[in-house]
């Protein structure tokens, strides 16, 4: 495939600095050994990422933000920015999470803009979308995607776009144990992609990265991953013991 495929951990509001810091010695081990056919990025919390920029000096590790601030700064306390956050080394950072979305009121405009702050900062967005349970029941599921992602990219050029990547996160497979089947992602990520094409062209579209992420489990990823349009996972739960991730990550390669 032309497109390398992206693991990234999602570790939410989990692991202290030692913790943190304990998990990605082991985990760099652990990826060592694959070589580089696949992306490997961890998101811890904001107070780790100095440490663990100091701790992957040369590791095939890449650190993401879990959100930022769409200001470069300024009287928004408690906020953090993209400009400090490409400081400390993140080569990414999520935006648009449905935790963020559900628990923090971001809306469709809030996180294009966090996505715009991204990219002027020179980071790469990982913008997640995904439906909940009751918009799937009510087979809204491509339209709310298709709203989501068109909110998120407005405004941005397929030149921009073609090295974003996006994530499709179903919220009723969010720490359920209950992931999307491989044929319920491949349905989302197809449409995702098309949309992209009648939105951009299809060479922008076919370089843009889909995870999929909901209860990806080191039994469950190789076959999500085999599908043709999903490129990565966005993984929560199962990054936080270094064996779990490392057998995701395995299966990406
Ligand atoms: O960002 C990660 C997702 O929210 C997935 O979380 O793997 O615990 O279901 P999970």
């Amino acid at each position: 495939a032309r497109r390398r495929k992206i693991v990234a951990g999602n570790w939410k509001m989990n692991k202290t600095v030692p913790e943190a810091l304990a998990l990605v010695r082991d985990l760099r081990g652990l990826v060592a050994s694959l070589g580089d056919t696949v992306e490997v990025v961890v998101a811890p919390p904001f107070v780790a990422l100095q440490p663990l920029h100091v701790a992957l000096e040369g590791a095939p590790l890449a650190l993401a933000g879990q959100n930022c601030h769409w200001e470069s700064s300024g009287a928004f306390t408690g906020e953090i920015s993209a400009p400090m956050l490409a400081e400390l080394g993140c080569a990414y950072v999520i935006v648009g999470h449905s935790e963020r979305r559900q628990l923090f009121g971001d809306t469709d405009e809030q996180v294009n803009k966090r996505a715009k702050a991204v990219r002027a900062a020179g980071m790469t967005p990982i913008i997640c979308v995904g439906e909940t349970l009751t918009e799937r029941e009510a087979d809204q599921t491509l339209a709310v995607v298709e709203r989501q992602v068109r909110g998120a990219l407005a405004g941005f050029e397929a030149k921009d776009v073609a090295s974003f990547v996006l994530a499709y996160e179903p919220v009723w497979a969010i720490g359920t144990g209950r992931n999307a089947t491989a044929a319920q992602a491949q349905e989302v990520h197809a449409a995702i992609r098309g949309l992209l094409e009648r939105l951009y062209n299809g060479e922008t579209a076919g370089q843009v990265r889909i995870q999929y992420g909901g209860s990806v489990k080191a039994d469950n990823a190789a076959e999500l991953l085999s599908q043709p349009d999903v490129d990565g996972a966005l993984v929560g739960g199962a990054s936080l013991k270094a064996g779990d991730f490392a057998a995701i990550v395995k299966a990406a390669t």
